[in-house]
């Protein structure tokens, strides 16, 4: 049987005219929706909500649909070289982290099982990296949001120790410093503005990319609160000397009276090198070394953001940075700079040390090494390239390089030839007093395989024979179009070709703003 059915004349009740009236009632019930789908409705030709809430609900497989349309702008993490954190999980393990989603990780009384596991995982990292086993000294640990707020808590602990000494000896405690190289992530650059620690540079040089052990133990006096040693530069991935500085060190303090720590950022190595390197004296077994951070997301293979904070003993922690509150029930210690946190990330990261164990890093370590040796090898067999990187198990899996030879071209150009071909790797200048040096630099992650690295060498020829191929003037040409592109995306902000950031210009207390440093993605 057929029915005749009548047609509604909906353009007489939803007119053009009437519709651009109607924007800002965001009337849910004028054709909310249609039989053809969420493209269909009017919400694919309404704007996403931008600066204040939309008045009304949007069912949520609409705003799930426009919401994944607009993410799909990003880039693939998969091929973000750019990137020290992790970007690939098993399902395993984004199964439990899905499961967990929903708890929050202070809730210590309700979730006892989730503070157990960050109580193995805070112990299993501390023997990693050797913790004293004697009796007297009892080593303590945290889980952090990442290596930055791990830092922000050795730093306070450094002060505060620091400044206590000073006050039972009846001297000044108001000019706290803290040695670093200046090649240091932005997270101490920040840690020394937010706590009031004057910073003292060791410069690098055009051929020295990370800190040289005597001028830092140089810059030390009464003052200092601590040196930074890092473990993997995140310019180059080179270790730090902390072997040197820890001997040059303790002659120092021994000498002079002084009682001045190591803290070691292994934000990247602390989940490298214990594997790949093992005989590689950087951790606890240095006698002036009190506290260790290392970032769960980055080599230790969990999705952002987790990280980890450990001090070599009680006594690095001094008792008033340690709030003994009682929430929800129970007592807890508490050293952190947020409250609440997710709970998954903890749980990942128990899940990574239990499902892999030491071989299990280790063999995903190996493998990293081995290709970033593979790649660099490569890259350095074509002639056109300078390797700036550490070989082997000397440095981080990664291989910072720039142009051999002066082109028309720069390593930003080819940085954003890369991006057309969808590869995200970062073009950037060498940390201040070096910063003429231009470079390149590819992350290894677990998902970088050596087919990859075929595909990726493919893709940085291709873009270099390309820029060689045209004249100066075109690639002026191409680099004008690009940041007037640029521009436009970015609302008006300055684009940023070819070097440093100028808006540091404006920042006279940073690194950025006295030298234009950049710092490099992590
Ligand atoms: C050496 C170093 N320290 C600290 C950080 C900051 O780590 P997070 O991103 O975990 O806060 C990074 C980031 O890459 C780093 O490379």
């Amino acid at each position: 049987m057929v029915h005749l059915h009548p047609i509604k004349h909906w353009r007489n009740k939803h007119n053009k005219n009437k519709r651009a009236k109607d924007k800002s009632t965001d009337s849910v019930n004028t054709l909310a929706f249609s039989t053809t789908g969420v493209y269909g409705s009017r919400y694919a030709v309404d704007e996403l909500p931008r600066n204040h809430m939309g008045k009304n609900e949007m069912p949520p497989n609409v705003a799930y649909k426009l919401i994944t349309d607009e993410l799909a702008l990003d880039s693939k993490p998969i091929l973000n070289l750019a990137s020290f954190c992790t970007t690939y999980m098993e399902p395993e393990a984004d199964r439990l982290m899905a499961e967990s989603i929903n708890k929050n990780f202070i809730d210590y009384e309700e979730y006892p099982a989730t503070c157990d596991l960050q109580n193995r995982c805070v112990a299993m990292i501390g023997h990693l990296f050797n913790v004293p086993e004697s009796e007297d000294e009892e080593p303590m640990g945290v889980t952090t949001v990442g290596s930055s707020e791990a830092i922000m808590l050795a730093v306070l602990a450094m002060k505060k120790k620091w400044q206590n000494r000073r006050k039972e000896q009846g001297k000044d405690y108001s000019k706290p410093n803290m040695v670093m190289g200046a090649n240091v992530q932005v997270c101490w650059e920040k840690a020394a503005r937010y706590f009031e620690i004057e910073e003292k540079y060791v410069y690098c040089t055009e051929d020295r990319y990370i800190l040289d052990p005597k001028e830092a133990v140089d810059l030390v006096d009464e003052n200092t609160i601590g040196i930074c040693v890092i473990l993997g530069s995140t310019y180059t991935g080179e270790y730090e000397d902390a072997f040197t500085v820890d001997k040059l060190l303790q002659e120092k303090n021994k000498a002079q009276g002084l009682e001045c720590p190591i803290h070691i950022d292994a934000a990247s190595g602390g989940f490298v090198a214990p594997f790949v390197n093992p005989d590689l004296v950087w951790d606890f077994r240095l006698p002036t070394v009190v506290s260790i951070n290392a970032s769960g997301h980055k080599y230790g293979l969990v999705y952002p953001g987790i990280g980890v904070a450990i001090w070599r003993s009680k006594e690095y922690l001094p008792k008033e940075l340690i709030f003994n509150i009682n929430y929800l029930g129970a007592d807890q210690a508490s050293f952190t700079l947020n409250f609440s946190k997710g709970a998954s990330n903890v749980i990942a990261l128990y899940y990574q040390l239990v499902r892999l164990g030491f071989d299990g890093y280790r063999a995903i370590m190996m493998n990293l090494t081995n290709d970033a040796d593979y790649l660099a090898d490569e890259l350095e067999e074509q002639g056109k390239w300078t390797i700036m990187s550490a070989r082997g198990v000397d440095g981080l899996p990664l291989v910072a390089f720039r142009l051999k030879d002066k082109h028309n071209f720069d390593e930003y150009d080819i940085a954003k030839e890369l991006r057309q071909r969808q590869w995200v790797v970062p073009a950037y200048t060498m940390a201040p007093k070096a910063q003429s040096l231009k470079l390149l630099r590819i992350v290894l992650r677990e998902d970088f395989t050596r087919s990859r690295c075929d595909l990726f060498l493919r893709d940085l020829n291709a873009s270099y024979k390309h820029l060689a191929s045209l004249s100066k003037e075109q690639v002026e040409g191409v680099r004008q179009g690009e940041n007037s592109r640029e521009q436009t995306a970015a609302h008006g902000r300055k684009p940023h070709h070819a070097g440093p950031d100028k808006h540091g210009s404006k920042h006279a207390h940073s690194l950025q703003g006295k030298y234009g440093k950049t710092h490099g993605v992590c």
